[in-house]
């Protein structure tokens, strides 16, 4: 498996909406590699939270990469919107429409990177024939919907077998759900590269805590 950089990717979905664009900027400026964007839709996921309109706004406060995951369904109609409002990777779920082939050729003709985020019941093989469409698998280790879940150890397995479908692709192996730093080392040795982190950096939401805290799941998924 080529040794893919780690990549932490802190989500605003924990960040305080009332000064979202401090928080992203505060990540940004504490070491976060991407910015990870949960989008809900109340139908896909029993939460709602943003769309377009904040990708566009907090774009123009970092060069960093907007991680957009997309719980919505359907996706299709508004990959375009979200491509335009500045994301760099769109990931959607494969239970979100019936085309998923589709949906993944859309997001690479819009020039995005295409990522697939599979749901703790959703075996790996269902992206096994999208495999050369894709940037990034994304491994849920929480039910999506909300933050400060726990960690679901059974994602560990999946993201070894995710690991070895991707084999020396050129594809991010991305974790999602409850990481912290001890949960961040298991995961790093089962073969994931790119860590989202909610809970784990923006709790308390003060701006002061949060390089040490990226710090710590880094240090954890580099076994330094
Ligand atoms: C859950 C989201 C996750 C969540 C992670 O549906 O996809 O990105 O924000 O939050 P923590 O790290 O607190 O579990
Ligand atoms: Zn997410």
């Amino acid at each position: 498996m080529a040794s893919r950089p780690v990549r932490i990717a802190p989500s605003i979905l924990a960040a305080d909406f009332a000064r979202l664009g401090e928080e992203v900027r505060a990540a940004d400026a504490a070491g976060a590699d991407w910015i990870h964007v949960d989008v809900m839709d109340g139908h896909f996921v029993p939460n709602i939270t943003i769309g377009p309109l904040v990708v566009r706004a907090i774009r123009p406060l970092t060069d960093k990469p907007l991680d957009v995951h997309l719980m919505i369904a359907p996706a299709d109609p508004y990959l375009e919107a979200f491509a335009e409002a500045g994301a760099d990777s769109i990931t959607v779920h494969p239970e979100a429409g019936p085309h998923l082939d589709r949906t993944l050729q859309a997001i690479k003709g819009l020039g995005k990177r295409a990522g697939v985020a599979l749901n703790p019941a959703t075996p790996v093989d269902h992206v096994a024939d999208v495999i050369d469409r894709l940037d990034l698998i994304l491994i849920m280790s929480v039910n999506p919907g909300f933050g400060g879940q726990l960690f679901i150890p059974q994602a560990l397995e999946k993201a070894r077998e995710a690991s070895a479908l991707i084999g020396d692709r050129p594809i991010d192996l991305e974790i999602d759900g409850g990481i912290i730093p001890e949960t961040a080392a298991r995961a790093a040795a089962a073969g994931v590269n790119a860590f989202v982190v909610g809970s784990a950096v923006y709790s308390g939401n003060d701006p002061a805590t949060y390089a040490g805290r990226i710090k710590a799941i880094r240090d954890a998924a580099e076994g330094t």
